[in-house]
């Protein structure tokens, strides 16, 4: 959702809606024409990824942060990932690139950094 959609507008209440940490109690929710609750749960889930305002990194590598993201991945897979979120310059210029230790909770980055981080 756009700049646009104000600060109470609902944006948190749609994707726990479609996460289905609860369920509407009218109406439906539906992804691709079929009611989410006709869904399975897990394979629902694994459709969204979700990076919110405060994200929170683990304290390991920039690498290995980004590869929490998917099994088994490989390098390949994180860089296209990290350019994609429009943060591999950045990791790159680092004297340890991927291999960069993130700090407790990603004390080391910036708040920004840290979402494109989450994002990849
Ligand atoms: N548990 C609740 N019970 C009743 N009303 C709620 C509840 N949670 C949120 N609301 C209301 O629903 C509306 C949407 O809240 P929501 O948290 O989805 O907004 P948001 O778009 O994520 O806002 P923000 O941009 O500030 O994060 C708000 O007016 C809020 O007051
Ligand atoms: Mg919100």
């Amino acid at each position: 959702m756009g700049s646009s959609c104000r600060s109470g507008c609902g944006k948190s209440t749609v994707i726990q809606l479609l996460q289905r940490f609860y369920d509407v109690t009218h109406g439906k929710v539906c992804l691709d024409g079929v009611d989410i609750r006709d869904l399975n749960i897990h394979w629902l889930r694994s459709q969204f990824s979700l990076a919110n305002q405060e994200p929170i990194l683990f304290d390991m590598t920039i690498a290995e942060n980004i590869a929490y993201g998917k099994v088994n991945p490989s390098l390949e897979d994180i860089i296209e990932a990290a350019t994609k979120a429009n943060i591999h310059q950045f990791v790159i210029s680092l004297p340890q690139g991927y291999e960069t230790r993130v700090g407790a909770k990603g004390s080391h980055l910036s708040g920004g950094q840290k979402q494109r981080i989450v994002i990849a």
